[in-house]
């Protein structure tokens, strides 16, 4: 089996390689064979070749690696594609999030201001990408990363309808903290988890037919022993009913979570502008300690991961076991091996609703659970949402359908539209500057 990885020479590659390796040294059936990559950047694909060579060192039946060097190519005869670009690298993550916090309101890649800009920048290359999966590769799958992973899922499944499929990492770390906080083993949950991406709900955790999720409500020690807890708090946790996604910190505590961003020296934008362009600079100058310098960095990044909603939130570090990675390329290979295999899985997927949330349009794509196999996600029913919940998730479905429409019909009006009704904006005024320094 071939996978395909574009913007393969991403930071996290080598996670998703690690993971590959793992099918190969259990010679897992229909694991993935040949690997190719493919970035608009050579050199770095040539330092994460460097580091998939050094970690494949030893592992009998490591699948093939190639470099591609155009994107049909890369596309010609693969079974699957994962996604991963970064349109704009680094520098266009510290544009959006300065341009945003320069208006004195959030910049955070994926949320308020600063994720509309990037969807804005993002979606035109996402879809000229699903034209030629549609064209070159009709059979194959896309797993999509790219951030914002709902609104450019959701922009792909035009071209591409369900054979795209969005993934995050955010909403199964979420269940496997909550399940082992309340005691139970995170692999033999079930769960009911329903949103969009970077702002969902755990709304339901049982184990042997009992919903566990009231009593770690109660359990004010419990909830303190991990991120979701301490980021909401016992209080608010309790009053919601319901464990959020780690995003909706900057929703809920809207202030609080500003305030720590404006008040660190550096947006996280900033700090991975010059983190990950050192780490590259360095790698490639000395390809042999690439490895060895990847490992490093990305301990590093774990590390330095959500420092402003854990400032806002009383400043606590992270769990060593949250530092592993596991979880993003855990993800997808649970889905990849679920459609190649046709083995059912459960997995939390960004797909086209169907009626599962009957409020919000069939085509939209949301954040749910889905049973997958050989045809692809089917996401299961859920129970009717808050009036809350609701209201926020078509708010936001609102705000990343204006950005689709900006994208593809250069329309400033859908423009403004998607950043003065987002809630974290909040003002057609201050939309229409943030427009106006964005295109300058
Ligand atoms: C989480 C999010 C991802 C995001 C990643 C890295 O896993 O769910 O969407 O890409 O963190 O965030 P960072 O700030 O390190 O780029
Ligand atoms: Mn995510």
């Amino acid at each position: 089996m071939r996978l395909t990885i574009l913007g393969g020479g991403g930071f996290r590659v080598p996670l998703v390689h690690r993971a590959l390796l793992d099918d190969a040294r259990r010679d897992a059936p229909g694991r993935v064979t040949e690997l190719v990559l493919f970035d608009t950047d050579s050199m770095r694909a040539r330092v994460i070749k460097s580091v998939l060579t050094a970690q494949a060192e030893g592992v009998p039946g490591a699948p093939s690696l190639r470099v591609a060097d155009d994107l049909d190519d890369a596309l010609r005869g693969t079974d699957f594609v994962f996604s991963a670009i970064r349109v704009g690298g680094t520098a266009g993550r510290v544009r959006d999030e300065r341009i945003a916090l320069d208006e004195g309101v959030l910049g955070q890649e994926t949320v308020g201001a600063g994720g509309v800009l990037y969807g804005m920048r993002t979606i035109p290359v996402a879809l000229d990408i699903a034209r030629r999966v549609a064209e070159v590769a009709p059979d194959a799958w896309v797993i999509n990363f790219t951030n914002p992973a709902g609104m450019v899922t959701e922009a792909m499944s035009t071209v591409l309808g369900d054979r795209v499929i969005g993934i995050c990492d955010s909403p199964v770390g979420l269940v496997k903290r909550a399940a082992q906080a309340a005691g139970a083993d995170p692999d033999r949950v079930e769960y009911d988890y329903v949103g969009l991406n970077h702002l969902g709900w755990l709304r339901g955790l049982t184990q042997d037919g009992q919903d566990l999720l009231p009593g770690l409500l109660r359990d004010g020690a419990a909830l303190a022993t991990f991120e979701e807890g301490k980021l909401f708090g016992a209080d608010w946790l309790r009053a919601l009913g319901a464990l959020p996604n780690e995003y909706l910190q900057y929703y809920y505590f809207r202030r609080e979570t500003l305030r720590a961003v404006q008040e660190s020296e550096h947006t996280r934008g900033e700090f991975l502008d010059r983190q990950q362009g050192d780490f590259f600079a360095r790698a490639d100058q000395s390809p042999e300690r690439a490895y060895e310098l990847w490992q490093r960095t990305r301990l590093e990044r774990e590390e330095t991961y959500g420092a402003a909603t854990r400032a806002a939130s009383g400043g606590w570090q992270r769990d060593s076991c949250d530092l592993e990675g596991g979880g993003y390329e855990r993800v997808a290979l649970a889905l990849m091996r679920a459609v190649a295999g046709d083995e059912r899985a459960r997995l939390i997927l960004n797909i086209r609703n169907q009626g599962t949330v009957p409020e919000i349009d069939r085509e939209a794509v949301i954040e749910t659970v889905c049973e997958v196999g050989a045809k692809g996600a089917q996401p299961l029913p859920c129970g009717p949402l808050r009036e809350d919940q609701l209201g926020l998730m078509l708010q936001l479905k609102a705000v990343e359908r204006a950005v689709i429409d900006a994208a593809v019909d250069r329309d400033r009006q859908a423009a403004l539209r998607a950043l003065a009704l987002h809630p974290l904006v909040d003002s057609p005024a201050v939309a229409a500057r943030i427009l106006e320094r964005s295109a300058g």
